[in-house]
């Protein structure tokens, strides 16, 4: 899995995920990053609401990497050796807590040290203090995605745990640094199409597109041969048919082809059955999209501003939209960002609104 630390995400068609990068990253004349742009693009994608609202909460300014959850944000697939089939999300939650910075004091350090992550988490594994992670799951039966309340294959929503409660099933402890941060680190190439036997994807449309995405950009980056430069090599010695190419390293043997009469490697079917699959049977390829009866686009952060954020949490949300929304945004977007917040909430897009118009 490559994750984040949130559980939804700003898009849920990947035909849009260009869009949305473009947006946050810089304009074409001034090559300067834009809030104007941001704000354009998130209110005219409303299903970007339950993630702008993180973004803009204390979970969009982590005190450390080490104070954030991680999650797949997707839903996967499980299979178990009896071809039991289930839906299933990952949440990797902090053992050192969650915890945030203020906004002044993530402006300050961001001017004074722009590798302040990067140095906390590099020292504190350096000085034994192990950073880890309990890893939880929320499963859900097979047949239950037919008819869930939620669309469950929706990256913009979560599943409330009182329906599916989180159960722990291990620990992801950060126990080593790297020796040398170019080979090991800036030569990995993640990639969520990288699955053992056992899991599978799920049809929700943005992990599909993510599947040819990741391996796609590791050729372009790292070359074809990527999977062969040691941090990526798997432990396990692989048997594929995958011959020349820059860079490889594997001398390749007869037979180079598949099938064939000369004793090379062969596919093991039983270890993925065909009925392990998702698509067989047609049953959820066209339904991943459809609507059910609570989903909108503005209910699940509704509940979060409402009924999960305290007071404290609830102003400095306010207090980082309204510094947001003062840094350049024009009068017609701001009118839009205001229906937004309306939207997810009446007394907070109040707030806001009066916070940017000052009175
Ligand atoms: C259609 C949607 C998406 C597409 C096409 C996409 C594509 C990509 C690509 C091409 C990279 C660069 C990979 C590399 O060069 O190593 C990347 C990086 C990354 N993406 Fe996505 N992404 C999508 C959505 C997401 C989502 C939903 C998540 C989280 C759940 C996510 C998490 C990440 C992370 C953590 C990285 C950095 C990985 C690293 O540093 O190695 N992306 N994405």
């Amino acid at each position: 899995m490559v994750g984040n630390n949130t559980p939804v995400f700003f898009v849920r068609d990947p035909m849009k995920f260009q869009n949305f990068i473009h947006s946050q990253k810089r304009r074409a004349d001034s090559g300067l990053r834009d809030n104007d742009m941001q704000w354009d693009f998130w209110t005219l994608s409303p299903e970007s609401a339950h993630q702008v609202t993180i973004l803009m909460s204390d979970r969009g300014v982590p005190k450390s990497y080490r104070n954030m959850n991680g999650y797949t944000s997707h839903t996967y697939m499980w299979v178990n050796a009896q071809g039991e089939r289930f839906w299933v999300k990952y949440h990797f939650k902090t053992d050192q807590g969650i915890d945030f910075l203020p906004q002044e004091e993530a402006d300050k350090i961001a001017g004074e040290d722009a590798d302040y992550h990067r140095r906390d988490l590099f020292e504190a594994i350096q000085r034994g203090d192990y950073p880890s992670w309990t890893l939880k799951v929320q499963i859900m039966p097979f047949e239950e995605a037919k008819t869930y309340r939620f669309n469950p294959f929706d990256l913009t929503k979560v599943w409330p745990h009182s329906d599916y409660p989180v159960q722990e099933v291990g620990r992801l402890t950060l126990n080593r640094n790297p020796n040398d941060f170019h080979s090991e680190i800036e030569q990995a190439a993640f990639e969520p199409n990288n699955l053992v036997p056992g899991i599978g994807p799920s049809p929700d449309k943005m992990l599909l597109a993510r599947l040819v995405s990741y391996a796609d950009a590791h050729r372009a980056r790292l070359g074809v041969n990527y999977k062969q430069i040691p941090v990526n090599r798997p432990k396990s010695p692989v048997h594929s048919y995958s011959k020349g190419g820059a860079m490889r390293i594997e001398n390749a043997s007869d037979p180079v082809y598949a099938p064939n009469s000369k004793g090379g490697p062969k596919a093991d079917p039983e270890r993925y059955p065909e009925a392990a699959i998702w698509s067989a049977g047609g049953d959820f390829i066209r339904a991943a999209y459809t609507k059910r009866k609570d989903d909108d686009d503005f209910g699940q952060p509704g509940t979060l501003v409402r009924n999960v954020m305290d007071d404290a949490q609830r102003d400095r949300l306010v207090s980082n939209v309204v510094g947001h929304l003062k840094s350049g945004v024009s009068e017609q977007v701001l009118k839009r960002a205001f229906e937004y917040w309306h939207n997810i909430d009446q007394e907070v897009g109040d707030r806001i609104a009066k916070g940017v118009s000052g009175s």
